[in-house]
């Protein structure tokens, strides 16, 4: 159960973080996986290991606020591969600054990176999937989506409408065999948040508020992503597992 062989994940922000233990799940579980994101160093890292797993990879540059940049990373990944089976919309940025003091610059890079960065990756690879008549999708939305955090807002927002977003894709598209699903994570150590989980004043305040006192490591996500992407899950779609060490549960 839960094997990925012949399946062909494409994986957004891959380089690093969420998106690299999931590219790299992925591929344990017999993917091949291409990532993208900004930063060719690190895709190219995270490429190389997927290989040294006997697996294909394909390392490729986009930035996922631009559609056109979607639209070419798309397209080079098809030409690639020939289709894409799984996406998993993980590049993200992440922000804390009161509403109420934010620019619009800010607000506008949140929502575009994470709100359109997901549309327009969805949107592209859907064109493929509802030709092939098969697909999944797993949107990386987050705690902040689904309840008030003070300084979170505008990054709230942004996956709020990512799990409203999942949710309308779902319905769409049942009808074309595509399962589209959600993972909102709570906290985990990665470069967005590590600063200030190492800060004397705010990390031990987090960490109180989550029941398993502590932060996630990368590799607790992976297993989830196999899942939703395996056969296994083949009656589930338009669901949003939170994964937050019980802290979705107060
Ligand atoms: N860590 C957490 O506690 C947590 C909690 C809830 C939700 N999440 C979500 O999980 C996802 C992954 O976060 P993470 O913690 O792994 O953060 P991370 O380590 O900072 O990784 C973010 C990834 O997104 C990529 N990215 C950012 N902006 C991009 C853009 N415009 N175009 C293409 N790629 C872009 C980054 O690559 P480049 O910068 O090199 O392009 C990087 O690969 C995000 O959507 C985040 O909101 C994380």
């Amino acid at each position: 159960m839960f094997r990925l062989d012949h399946k062909i994940a494409l994986v957004t922000g891959g380089g690093r973080g969420l998106g690299r233990a999931i590219a790299l799940a992925f591929a344990e579980q017999g993917a091949d996986v291409a990532v993208t994101s900004r930063t060719p160093e690190q895709l190219n890292e995270v490429a190389e290991l997927i290989r040294a797993q006997n697996r294909r990879a394909l390392a490729v540059e986009c930035d996922v606020s631009d559609s056109a940049s979607v639209a070419q990373m798309v397209e080079t990944t098809r030409q690639e591969f020939g289709r894409i089976d799984v996406l998993v919309n993980c590049a993200g940025v992440g922000w804390a600054e009161k509403l109420a003091e934010m620019s619009d610059g800010t607000f506008d890079w949140i929502v575009k990176t994470n709100l359109y960065g997901t549309f327009y990756c969805c949107r592209e690879v859907l064109r493929g999937m509802i030709a092939q008549k098969s697909g999944s999708l797993i949107n990386i939305a987050s705690v902040a989506g689904a309840k008030g955090v003070p300084g979170l807002g505008a990054y709230g927002a942004s996956k709020g409408g990512v799990i409203t977003m999942t949710k309308a894709l779902a319905m769409e598209n049942t009808r074309h065999n595509i399962r589209v699903n959600a993972i909102a994570p709570g906290y985990f150590r990665t470069d967005m948040n590590s600063a200030i989980l190492d800060d004397p004043d705010a990390g031990p305040k987090i960490v109180k508020r989550i029941p398993m006192r502590r932060a996630g490591d990368p590799k607790e996500i992976g297993g989830l992503a196999i899942y939703l992407t395996s056969d296994e899950a083949s009656f589930v779609t338009g669901e949003v597992y939170f994964i937050s060490g019980g802290e979705m549960a107060q």
